[in-house]
């Protein structure tokens, strides 16, 4: 495993296992597998209305909780200063956890400032080791960071081959905030991408190896999601291999700028 080390010190296993579609009767198997694979950060929230089920996936797997990063999220529906610290103790509790390893605002809402606020006070609390956000854009962030006492430590966003966000990595390095990569495998469209599939013969790895091991040469947290055992040994096969600098390019290369998920400018902005 690589680990990423964020701005206040905390390391974070690079490559984490989503949660995101998977269903609360199916997650506890599905995160005890993973873990017993050797995943070690599991990325759930509110919103994915499964964080029970992964909880008790946690205590079934028997590893020491200090040796998982746990991530969750604010839902949309939650923010502002006191439902941000409500939504907070009602996903602690059904996590079954006494602390996550980091806590997201989801997606970014008119009220951020305030419900950052709340989650500042979350974090010095020490319920929560590092604290960030998902889906901001630049001017999201400089909302944040021109209102906020704290940085956050992470943004996680959409990115993939076809959307890999050059301005906002920039801007990210800058200010010492992670890059989280959700939906790396672009929900299955990169199977079909033939540079890629050229590339994964040429290092006799498959093309979800490639693009996973793409993210963690980028220096990003990656997070894939499957709910097949084969598969999540495959995604976890990353650490073995190196992708050349003319690899990496023309993954680069490959860029349209397009989404497979929702454009945070408008899909909670006024909600
Ligand atoms: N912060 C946010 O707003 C946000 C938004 C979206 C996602 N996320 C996070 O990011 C995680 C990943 O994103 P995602 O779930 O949208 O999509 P993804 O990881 O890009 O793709 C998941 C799809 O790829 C398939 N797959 C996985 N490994 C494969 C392999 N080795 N070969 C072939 N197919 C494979 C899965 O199938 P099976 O499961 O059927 O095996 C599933 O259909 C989420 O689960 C969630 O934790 C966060």
């Amino acid at each position: 495993m690589e680990y990423k080390k964020l701005s206040n010190g905390v390391m974070v296993p690079m490559l984490g296992f989503g949660t995101w579609k998977i269903p609360s009767d199916i997650a506890e198997d599905v995160v005890a597998d993973a873990i017993e694979v050797g995943y070690r950060h599991i990325d759930t929230a509110a919103l994915y209305e499964n964080e029970e089920a992964v909880g008790r996936g946690i205590r079934r797997s028997g590893v020491k909780r200090e040796e998982l990063f746990v991530v969750t999220k604010l839902n949309h529906a939650d923010h502002g200063y006191q439902n941000t610290k409500d939504a907070f103790e009602t996903s602690l509790r059904k996590l079954g956890l006494d602390y996550v390893d980091l806590y997201l605002i989801h997606w970014p809402k008119p009220l951020n400032v305030e419900s950052w606020r709340a989650i500042e006070e979350i974090y010095l609390s020490k319920k929560a080791r590092a604290i960030g956000v998902s889906n901001f854009h630049i001017h999201h962030l400089e909302e944040l960071i021109q209102q906020g006492q704290i940085v956050p430590m992470v943004n996680q966003v959409e990115f993939h081959p076809y959307l890999t966000q050059v301005q906002l990595r920039e801007y990210m390095k800058i200010h010492y905030i992670a890059f989280s990569s959700w939906s790396p495998l672009q929900r299955g469209k990169i199977f079909e991408i033939v540079e890629l599939q050229e590339i994964a013969k040429k290092y006799q790895k498959t093309v979800a190896q490639i693009v996973i091991r793409y993210n963690i040469q980028c220096g990003h947290i990656v997070l894939p999601k499957t709910i097949t055992k084969s598969r999540m040994e495959e995604n976890f096969n990353v650490f073995n291999f190196n992708l050349n600098q003319e690899d990496m390019d023309s993954i680069h290369a490959l860029n349209k700028q397009t989404r497979v998920g929702s454009d945070p400018d408008t899909v909670y902005a006024k909600k």
